[in-house]
């Protein structure tokens, strides 16, 4: 056995050939099984794409590079969890195209800051940082609360998500901008039904101007929804974590 290695290691052909042989092995055990998987990210009870709304403030929370500054995953270390709440499962970015993770922190994490603060304190502190956090660093998005939001596009936006493996369906893509509508101004929209498709969705007015809805409305709906569509009373309770 060893006087036959010693041939392999005195021929450097054979020798790089019976290596790739072996790091091939290696591979394809490693990955082989990953093509026979579903999926790689475990189920999670609650998780639903984004209402129509949200993914509108989504887009604008790209839009305006807030996560140059801002991450979207709280770690599984000790200090992280109890900042911020549970750390961050896969299941939670599984319909964000791109994910949010980002990994750069000048501001907090934002992944579990949804429903951490009134709507009346994101309007103040999306219009001027500083009027409610005086050492602030972050700038104002003032225009947002001016711009009436975009809404006769979001139909192609979730069909454009459905195309990449968000289960929208096509009741949700025909509803796409009456569930919009609905859910910052359900007096004068149908706000039943989208609650039936979007479980959980905050619905009401965000901005304080409940006669239009603006970009800042979206960007509230979808800050107020970041983190909370896990129950995690009931993982904490089942799976142990903290
Ligand atoms: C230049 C860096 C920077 C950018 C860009 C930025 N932020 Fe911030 N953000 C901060 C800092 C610093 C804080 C902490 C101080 C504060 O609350 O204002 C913060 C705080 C926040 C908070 C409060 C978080 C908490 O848990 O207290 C929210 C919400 C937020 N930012 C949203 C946004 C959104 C949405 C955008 C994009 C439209 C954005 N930020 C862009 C730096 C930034």
């Amino acid at each position: 056995m060893l006087s036959k290695h010693g041939v392999i290691e005195r021929n450097s052909i054979l020798l790089t050939v019976l290596i790739l042989v072996v790091v091939a092995i290696g591979g394809l055990v490693e990955i082989a099984p990953l093509f026979y998987l579903e999926s790689t990210i475990e189920k999670v009870k609650g998780m639903r794409p984004y209402a129509p709304l949200e993914l509108a403030g989504r887009s604008i929370y790209i839009r305006e590079g807030c996560y140059n500054c801002h991450s979207q995953m709280v770690r599984p270390l000790r200090d992280e969890v109890e900042r911020y709440g549970p750390y961050s499962l896969a299941a939670e970015s599984m319909y964000d195209h791109p994910f949010q993770w980002g990994s750069k922190r000048t501001g907090p994490d934002l992944a579990r800051v949804g429903g951490r603060y009134s709507n009346e304190w994101h309007v103040a502190h999306m219009i001027d940082p500083r009027s409610v956090v005086p050492e602030s660093i972050m700038p104002g998005y003032p225009f947002m609360a001016e711009r009436d939001l975009k809404t006769s596009d979001i139909a192609a936006h979730l069909e454009a998500n459905r195309a990449v493996g968000v289960p929208y369906d096509d009741d949700m893509i025909a509803a796409a901008e009456n569930d919009l509508k609905a859910q910052a101004d359900p007096e004068n929209f149908d706000a039943d039904a989208l609650l039936e498709r979007y479980p959980g969705a905050v619905v009401g007015d965000f901005d304080g101007d409940p006669s239009r809805v603006t970009e800042l409305d979206a960007m509230i709906a979808y800050l107020q929804m970041l983190g909370t569509l896990v129950d995690f009373d009931v993982y904490r309770a089942e799976d142990n974590l903290r």
